[in-house]
This record gives C-alpha cells, sequence and structure tokens, in this order.
C-alpha cells in the first residue's frame, strides 16, 4: 500500500499578529529549512507549473525569488527578476500599484523580454492578488506571454485571484 501523501501545511508556521495586529502570517520559512519539505514544495509546484511548458519563470522580489529559482532550473527555463525600485542597473520598465496602505513598484529591465517567450510568474503567496496582477501588468507591458500564475499558499478568503487576468494555481488553500 502506499503512503499517505504528506501534508505541506505541516511545515508552514502561522503566525499571529504580522507584520501589523489582527494579521495572520503565512511563514514558508519552516518549509524553506526543511531539506524533504522543500524538495516536495518545489516538486509539486514544477509538475502544477509544466502544463503550460514555459520557457522563462519570472520571480517576483523578494519571496517569489525563492519559489521561481528551483522551478526554473527542474524545467530548463530561465528566470527573470521582477525587482523593487532601485535594483535593477540600466534602464528599466516599471509599473507601480497599490498596497492596503501605501503603494510600490515592479521593475525589469528594458531588454528583459523577447520575442516568443512563454511567462510564468511565480510568488510564495497570493493575498489580494495586487502583487501578482502588478507583475502580470508590467510583463505585458513590455510585450511579454504570460502564460500563467503560480504560487505556493493562496489566501482565499481575499480572493485574490478574481484580480487576476491570467490563470493562476496554488499549492496549498487557507480559507
Ligand atoms: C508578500 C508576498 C507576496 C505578496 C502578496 O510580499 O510574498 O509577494 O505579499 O500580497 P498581495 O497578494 O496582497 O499583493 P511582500 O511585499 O510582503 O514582500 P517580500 O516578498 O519581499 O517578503
Ligand atoms: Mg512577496
Amino acid at each position: 500500500m502506499n503512503p499517505p501523501p504528506i501534508d505541506l501545511k505541516q511545515y508552514i508556521r502561522e503566525i499571529p499578529d504580522f507584520p501589523k495586529p489582527g494579521i495572520l502570517f503565512y511563514d514558508i520559512s519552516s518549509l524553506l529549512k526543511h531539506p524533504d519539505g522543500w524538495q516536495l514544495a518545489t516538486a509539486r509546484m514544477t509538475s502544477v507549473v509544466c502544463q503550460w511548458n514555459p520557457t522563462l519563470i519570472a520571480g517576483i522580489e523578494s519571496r517569489g525569488f525563492l519559489t521561481a529559482a528551483p522551478l526554473a532550473t527542474r524545467l530548463g527555463c530561465g528566470m527573470l527578476m521582477l525587482r523593487k525600485p532601485g535594483k535593477l542597473p540600466g534602464k528599466t520598465i516599471s509599473h507601480s500599484y497599490n498596497l492596503e496602505y501605501g503603494s510600490d513598484s515592479l521593475h525589469i529591465q528594458h531588454d528583459a523580454i523577447t520575442p516568443n517567450q512563454r511567462i510564468v510568474v511565480v510568488d510564495d503567496l497570493l493575498a489580494t492578488g495586487g502583487t501578482l496582477q502588478a507583475a502580470v501588468t508590467l510583463l505585458k507591458k513590455a510585450g511579454a506571454d504570460v502564460v500563467g500564475c503560480a504560487v505556493m499558499v493562496e489566501l482565499m478568503a481575499l480572493n485574490g485571484r478574481k484580480a487576476l487576468e491570467t490563470e493562476v494555481v496554488s499549492l496549498l488553500q487557507y480559507d
């Protein structure tokens, strides 16, 4: 008989009142430092993302880098960094977006997008969807073909996927 499937949620810590009172923070640090858990999470993400046959994985700074880089390696794709302001050398293309309090922006290098790339955007977590949609908007503004989005954790109550104009898959869902 096959062993029961491993529940990855056991490796994700839930930390109340971070970064603000009333917010429950889903901490992937404990998943990252567990070798079996992280291997499994990466393997499962890979098998989901391969459906889109991507050629480039775009990771969103900062926790999205951790999630995107192993996928790119496993899938034999390149990786593109979507960075926060002031981090990339040379000319950049940017997109600003609103957060719950204030605003932020994402940037890519002006020559990051080339023809015939199939791009999947990856982040650790989908909450309101503002960050992921900003990434998709920026990439499309630069002429990219975004074929899908993937996250490890989705906070269902915030209904972030409704804000997205691109298909998104998540590995773990929380109410
Ligand atoms: C967190 C998380 C996602 C985003 C999700 O990033 O890693 O990128 O928020 O929230 P949203 O769906 O409401 O936009 P954060 O900006 O806290 O920074 P970090 O990744 O650098 O830790
Ligand atoms: Mg983030």
